[in-house]
């Protein structure tokens, strides 16, 4: 039994170097039908022209006909103003043959509605206007949006005439003689798909094949494609922005590149071994989300489609006609900007347009569409000690043990696929692991957790209960032929549930019910993986297009949703086995606009390598940017061994990004930090120790994306959104708006160089206080001890700075807080506390505490006293900035306090002041 499963394991971990090892398993545009088709659109003659005979508005919207003075086809487009200056543009077929799908999965609920107004109307145009300060206006022929924020034209949707919507139609060979009218020949600007179209109300009649039309073939894999060509695409254009950032995931810069020359952005999730760097291949998730950023302004596209799609972007050059059709309308100057052009293989165009104008903005807006990740436990926001595989029980208590002895705080461990019963999720290695419950005792005892991994590719063996259960209630995904899809991952011959049947996430929900799932406890979190999903033996790596699902919907519609609609019931699972008390965790790779709701993602598999190191910069800012802040890149990286310089980087870099776990692959070299020299691990614990004491600041941040959609971890023009010189930043970036980290990701460094944000700001190191003043770049040098990060000068930090085994056992510690004055002796802060596990803080159980430092005075206010008991009192405050000692310290109630000032760092310790932070206080220097 046990060599059979390690032929089995090694067959699995050999499967999937095999299967995904190269670029050759992937598609590229070319050998992509319909992004050949899409990319082919000329510009510049758009057929497309609005019927005004057809328009119809309401107090929200506006409904009008578009049709092709070609081909006469007809789409329906619809306007609908929503809340907080977003308008939702909405492209369909008239009469479709079939229902397109409509990704409504990845909205949080119904957008709120906004008023929409028609303030002129002309045979050329139709003006309106939109929450507050937004205009639009229509242009009939050829048909465009022009998009303005008050007077500036900021997006401008088929500006280049790119539009191109394949309607479906009835395959010739099908339907001979139905509709004898013969094709005319496609003339510039329209394809030849579109150029067929003569009765879009009799479904109209293909004429001539055109390869991939209505099969295509990649490598030994046939698509079917029964509905024919059905892609949808329109050019989306930023005028006056010069960079554009977003559309994760991709392993690239984080202002995105021209594609020009090359392929275009991919959005199309797989799993793909050894992914390279600094390209546009897809990669495990997809947000087809972007931002554009000019210096006086940034605006947001989302385009909600979750079938296959490509990003191209391109900026104008000056003198185009595309550009200097800008500049008519906008009467600006001849500035270049990016211009992009959006094709999916299916669906409709489904676009919401926010137009900001500040990236805090942008972020609110697209925040409340998509959601945005409710305030996770504190223990998620420990460290995470993960690898392929904890061996079995003794290997976890000694693992566990291991972190005591050398002091080493970390919250949860990880157990990988190997737990499991011959990979058959939701049990265990009966051999392996004969107690599982006895052993997440154990790590409870110490205030821990354990994750288990739980996989949606179901082996099919008839005496596994889950397997048993999706066959006698039809709950698998179908192969093109109605028959039950048999796709080959990590057991072998497996089959995938279906969930977008919610029948199916109801029964995974169920699953997770502690009676049900035996072996565990509340203590035991989730980690969702090969949710692209991943099918070894599938066409790239992933299920086949022509899949059915639920709602006869195919494959093609929904696969950049499937990995969040595993995430949705397993996240409901946990809800309901707690009885909706505790916040649910649950890591995923795959992803969707609105995975954010479900927790946390990760960047899959990366290498042990400083290139790997420095993608995780911009890889992190994009998903941040994107609405989903809860991510992190394996720390180490997963394949190949780290060097002990790579490792200590590594850690010293995780430890300030928002989710930190440390992971390796089965044959890589074990990696707990005490197996390395002394040097090594003294400096992993380190980091490990530094990320403990900044816990109250992370949860704080947080709490305030709950709140705000605004990400934790933040690119630099987040928070300074005029300074150009941040625009295309890869190496460093802000925590909240306090905290300037800049890791350090080339072997051997001595210095760097770190660029200080802020008009007359000051910057101090965060240990030894030396202050750096803004902006412009200064010199630093990086020993191996520690990477450059900085508090600003004007901010307050809170901290907690016992060491403890696990962020539980740190609950009733003191906090210290850090306040660094700003060139006027100010500073500000706030500090969110509730009971880091419960839903209670939704009721209202939590305080807030507002800083304020001003005139020598450091006062505290209290929000929501009383909802929330605690007896966290506060031991130590520690004033930075202050050019002398002051003659007495005193609070609000006469009380003498002491302190100690040392000129060199020009910092005042306040030692033992023992405030509580359920009170208001205040103290002031008598200076
Ligand atoms: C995938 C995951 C990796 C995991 C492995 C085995 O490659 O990305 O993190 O360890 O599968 O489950």
């Amino acid at each position: 039994m046990g060599n059979w499963l390690l032929i089995l394991t090694i067959c699995a971990a050999a499967i999937q170097s095999c299967v995904a090892v190269d670029r050759g398993n992937f598609k590229t545009c070319d050998q992509n039908a319909f992004c050949k088709r899409q990319r082919a659109t000329q510009p510049g003659n758009s057929p497309w022209e609005i019927l005004l005979d057809s328009l119809n508005s309401t107090i929200n919207s506006l409904q009008v006909q578009v049709i092709s003075s070609r081909s006469q086809a007809r789409l329906q487009l619809q306007l609908i103003a929503l809340a907080d200056s977003t308008l939702h543009f909405e492209l369909d077929e008239v009469n479709p043959i079939k229902l397109r799908y409509r990704a409504q999965e990845s909205l949080s609920g119904s957008p709120q509605l906004s008023s929409l107004k028609i303030t002129e109307q002309s045979s050329d145009s139709i003006s309106l206007s939109f929450g507050g300060t937004g205009k639009a206006i229509l242009l009939v022929k050829p048909f465009r949006l022009d998009v303005y924020d008050g007077d500036q034209l900021v997006i401008s949707v088929n500006a280049r005439g790119l539009l191109n919507f394949e309607h479906q139609r009835v395959r010739k060979s099908n339907e001979a003689a139905r509709n004898e009218e013969p094709a005319s020949e496609p003339t510039e600007g329209e394809t030849t798909a579109e150029a067929e179209i003569k009765h879009p109300d009799e479904k109209p009649v293909e004429e001539e094949e055109e390869p991939g039309l209505w099969e295509e073939t990649f490598k030994s894999h046939v698509d079917s494609k029964p509905y024919g060509p059905t892609s949808v695409g329109v050019d989306i254009s930023f005028p006056g922005s010069r960079h554009v950032y977003g559309i994760p995931e991709h392993a690239d810069t984080f202002a995105l590149k021209q594609t020009k020359n090359g392929d275009p952005y991919r959005l199309y999730n797989t799993d793909v071994f050894e992914y390279e760097l600094y390209n546009p291949m897809a990669l495990y998730g997809a947000v087809p989300f972007m931002m554009a950023k000019r210096q006086q302004g940034t605006v947001g596209i989302f385009w909600n489609n979750a079938a296959e799609t490509y990003v191209d972007i391109e900026e104008s050059s000056s003198g185009s006609v595309v550009s200097s059709l800008m500049n008519l309308v906008s009467g600006g100057g001849n500035e270049p900007h990016q211009q992009t052009h959006w094709f999916s293989e299916s669906g409709i165009i489904d676009l919401y347009i926010m137009i900001g104008p500040t990236p805090k903005d942008v972020v609110r807006q697209y925040g409340s569409l998509t959601g945005k990740t409710p305030l996770p436990q504190r223990f998620a926001l420990g460290y995470h000690q993960c690898r392929w595989n904890y061996n079995d029980q003794e290997d976890v208590h000694s693992v566990n043990k291991g972190f005591d002895l050398h002091d080493i705080p970390y919250d949860v461990l990880w157990l990988d696929i190997e737990h499991t019963d011959s990979k058959k999720y939701f049990t265990w290695d009966p051999v392996k692991f004969p107690d599982p419950l006895e052993m997440v005792h154990n790590l409870t005892a110490n205030g821990r957790k354990l994750v288990t991994i739980v996989d949606p590719h179901m082996k099919r063996d008839s005496s596994y209960f889950f397997h048993e259960h999706c066959e006698q209630n039809d709950f698998y995904v179908k192969d093109k032929s109605g028959k039950i899809y048999e796709g080959w991952c990590w057991p072998g011959s497996a089959s995938y549930p279906d969930f977008f049947n919610p029948a199916v996430r109801d029964y995974w929900a169920s699953r997770f019910a502690l009676d049900k799932y035996e072996g565990t406890s509340l203590d035991v979190y989730t980690w969702n993986d090969m949710n692209e999903p991943s099918v070894f033996n599938g066409p790239e790596v992933t299920m086949p297009k022509d899949c059915l699902h639920y709602g006869g919907y195919e494959h093609r519609d929904v696969h950049n949703m499937y990995g969040m609609m595993v995430v949705e019931g397993t996240i409901r699972g946990q809800l309901m086995r707690s009885d909706y008390k505790l916040r649910p965790f649950v890591l995923s790779r795959s992803f969707f606009a609105g995975s954010q709701r479900f927790g946390a993602v990760w960047t899959g598999d990366n290498i042990a390598d400083w290139e790997h190191l420095a993608i995780a910069v911009p890889m992190l800012l994009s998903l941040s940017v994107s609405g989903i802040p809860f991510c992190g890149a394996d720390v180490g990286g997963f394949f190949n061994n780290p060097n002990t310089e790579l490792l200590t980087r590594w850690y010293q870099a995780g430890a300030f990004q928002p989710f930190f776990r440390g992971h390796a692959h089965l044959h890589t070299k074990r990696r707990e930090p005490w197996l390395f020299d002394e040097q090594t691990n003294k400096l992993i614990k380190a980091s490990i120790k530094k990320r403990y004491t900044y816990l109250p600041y992370w949860y704080t941040l947080f709490y305030e994306h709950e709140k705000t959609a605004v990400p934790p971890m933040r690119p630099l023009w987040m928070e300074y959104p005029q300074d150009a010189e941040t625009f295309s930043m890869d190496n460093q970036y802000l925590l909240g708006d306090s905290i300037l980290v800049h890791p350090v990701v080339r072997s051997g460094e001595q210095e760097v160089s770190v660029y200080f944000p802020g008009v007359d700001t000051l910057w101090y190191e965060i240990e030894t206080y030396k202050v750096y003043e803004a902006p412009g770049y200064q010199t630093i040098p990086v020993a191996i001890e520690k990477i450059p990060i900085f508090q600003r000068g004007g901010t307050i930090v809170p901290k907690k700075e016992r060491a403890r085994r696990a962020s539980s056992l740190m609950t009733k510690d003191p906090y210290t807080f850090i306040v660094t004055l700003d060139k006027q002796g100010k500073a500000q802060g706030r500090l969110y506390i509730d009971d880091g596990q419960s839903l209670e803080y939704q009721k209202g159980s939590y305080i807030i505490l507002e800083l304020n430092m001003e005139g020598h005075t450091l006062s505290s206010k209290v929000t929501n006293q009383g909802a929330f008991e605690t007896p966290e009192l506060i031991e130590k405050i520690v004033i930075v900035g202050l050019s002398r000692a002051p003659s007495s310290i005193a609070d609000n109630t006469g009380r003498i306090l002491e302190y100690r000032y040392d000129a060199t760092s020009q910092s005042l310790v306040l030692r033992k002041p023992n405030f509580s932070v359920s009170n208001e206080w205040s103290v002031n220097l008598k200076m």
